[in-house]
């Protein structure tokens, strides 16, 4: 059985902020965040969730396959920011699209967390255990960004990507090959707490209460990605039998175009098929990489039969990897 992506969709927070709006919340400047991150703007949250955004890339991912809610076996959604712990997002939105017919779970591998969901799509279309599924990006990075830490709040932006995957008996879209793992032992390089331990027996120091919001060691982030993205992405090739001049396009997390330049250098590939959005809309984590295959797909420039590399990095230390054939 192989997997073929039948659908997509996003959806954005309709509020638009510039690196100008950014310069008088904290003392940075466009020319800084422009060179540094190659970010210009980004949408940011004026009281859309995870769970509203997803349900807007569902519908409109369901819509373009033309398939009804009630046809999905399977939700998966990619989050790191849910509004709560339970229930969890994927049911959530389930409930909003009225999927009634479908499980739900979400995933939390950070900003790898899309392809890590694409990846299990594949895994259970493979061994029949699901024919449609949802694979759902979506983020409220605002909520968790620290309004005050201007080397990591003007990185982020909030926003949905979805993809309806489907199991087919023929047809030559499919998963080539797949990778994905984890160095846990960094995982505090990039890192936001969740609640703080405060039962009757034992309560945590207050002050604790500051790393509730994220905190980032830039530069180990940067070096990990641009080490570990393109030894992942080798890889997979390597498992797909094929070299970089038989993909199309690389689409990559969209976190700096400077670490995606340097993963093009590192592979000797032209940057020019490394499709970029982080301009307009900055790091989404999970849904940065739906996102950019939706505007990718809705502008045409995916074609039945092209080969594409999707690859996520980020919190955990997570990453991963996937060879599609559209
Ligand atoms: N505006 C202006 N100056 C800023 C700034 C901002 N928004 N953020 C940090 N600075 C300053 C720092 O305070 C520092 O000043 P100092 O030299 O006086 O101390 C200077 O700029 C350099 O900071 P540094 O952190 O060394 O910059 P950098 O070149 O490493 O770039 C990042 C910072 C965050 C852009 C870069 O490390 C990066 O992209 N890392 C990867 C982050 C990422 O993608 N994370 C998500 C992965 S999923």
């Amino acid at each position: 059985m192989r997997m073929k992506i039948i659908g997509t969709g996003s959806a954005l927070p309709r509020t638009r902020v510039d690196n100008g709006q950014m310069a008088e919340w904290v003392d940075t400047t466009d020319a800084w965040i422009r060179e540094r991150t190659g970010i210009g703007e980004r949408r940011l949250s004026t009281g859309e969730t995870v769970v509203s955004l997803g349900t807007e890339a569902c519908l409109k991912a369901l819509e373009q396959a033309g398939i009804g809610a009630e046809e999905v076996d399977l939700i998966l959604l990619a989050t790191c920011t849910p509004e709560y712990l339970f229930p969890c997002g994927a049911c959530q939105i389930q409930a909003a699209i009225g999927a009634v017919h479908a499980a739900a779970y979400d995933i939390n591998a950070a900003c790898s967390g899309f392809v890590f969901g694409l990846n299990a799509a594949q895994a259970y279309i493979r061994a029949g255990v699901y024919r449609r599924i949802l694979v759902v990006g979506s983020e409220v990075l605002s909520k968790v960004a620290d309004w005050s830490d201007r080397s990591t709040c003007v990185l982020f932006g909030d926003g949905a990507g979805a993809v309806l995957a489907q199991a087919r008996e023929d047809g030559e879209s499919r998963m080539l090959s797949s990778i994905q793992g984890a160095d846990g032992t960094k995982g505090m390089v990039l890192n936001c707490r969740s609640r703080m331990m405060m039962n009757p027996l034992f309560q945590e120091n207050p002050e604790e209460a500051d790393t509730m919001y994220l905190t980032m060691d830039g530069r180990e982030v940067y070096c990990f990605a641009v080490r570990q993205v393109a030894v992942c992405i080798a890889q997979v090739l390597e498992k797909a039998g094929l070299t970089p001049e038989e993909v199309g396009l690389f689409i990559l997390h969209q976190a700096n175009v400077r670490i995606i330049e340097a993963v093009a250098r590192n592979l000797g590939v032209d940057i020019g098929r490394f499709p970029m959005n982080l301009e307009r809309v900055g790091n989404m984590s999970s849904a940065s990489i739906p996102v950019l295959l939706d505007e990718l797909n809705r502008e045409g420039r995916l074609h039945r039969g092209d080969r594409i590399v999707l690859s996520g990095f980020g919190g955990g230390l997570t990453y991963g990897a996937c060879v599609l054939v559209w």
